[in-house]
């Protein structure tokens, strides 16, 4: 395991945001698995939606349909109506139509690899990792904007959004580790979510301060660099 991967661990062991979809770092030791439904149904939920917007949705839609079998039972519309006010409505109907599938295909099981999850409806590149990893604890690499953002403060990376996403995927499939990577790409996260922000990051207190190239050499706020438009 890389330095920086060690560190970032060791901080989400006693940092990790508590929310409602997410098994706390004690409980995976303890051998408690995540729910791969409640996994799916937050990452959905994330795709276009602050979490503090989702909270309340994700706990209504899993007192109302506690398996992906009750929520392939539910119509439509009673899906659409329990989402009115989270917006990007097309997220919903997929919401529907691939829990159908799941029901229907693999038994009310969610498959354990990415290629197969993205073949699902509303599923393409980061909610396929996010769902590999958080759920079924596999090393695919996570990267959504928070991660964008910290590994190319990490790097120092001066190439513009987007032509830098490949390094980025690659750099962050070299820092996850075979060891918990459902809660290594929490960490990057809660990381970038926290501390690692677009504005005034909080360097001071950062687990990565001593690996940053960005705080050594440059200014973090720099990055990632936006091609000019
Ligand atoms: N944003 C997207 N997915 C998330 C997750 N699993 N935890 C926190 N923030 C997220």
């Amino acid at each position: 395991m890389q330095p920086i991967t060690v560190k970032l661990l060791r901080w989400y062991d006693s940092h990790h945001r508590i929310l409602p979809w997410r098994i706390s770092p004690r409980d995976r030791l303890a051998g408690i698995v995540p729910n791969p439904y409640r996994i799916w149904l937050s990452e959905i939920m994330l795709q276009q939606t602050t979490v503090e917007a989702v909270k309340p949705y994700f706990r209504t839609f899993v007192e109302k349909w506690p398996t992906v079998t009750a929520l392939a039972a539910a119509s439509q519309d009673d899906v659409l109506r329990a989402w009115a006010g989270l917006g990007y409505y097309s997220r919903a109907r997929n919401l529907k139509k691939c829990a159908d599938i799941v029901c229907a295909d693999f038994g009310g099981h969610f498959p354990a690899d990415t290629e197969r999850l993205k073949s699902l409806p509303g599923i393409g590149d980061y909610t396929a990792a996010a769902i590999a990893s958080i759920a079924f604890d596999l090393p695919s690499a996570v990267v959504d904007g928070n991660v964008e953002r910290v590994i190319t403060r990490i790097y120092a990376l001066t190439t513009p959004l987007p032509l830098a996403k490949p390094t980025i995927r690659t750099r962050m499939q070299a820092l996850t580790p075979n060891e918990r990577p459902g809660d290594f790409a929490q960490a990057m996260m809660d990381l970038g979510a926290t501390i690692c922000t677009p504005k005034r990051p909080a360097c001071v207190i950062c687990p990565l301060n001593d690996n940053c190239t960005a705080l050594q050499t440059a200014d973090p706020e720099l990055f990632p660099v936006k091609a000019a438009k």
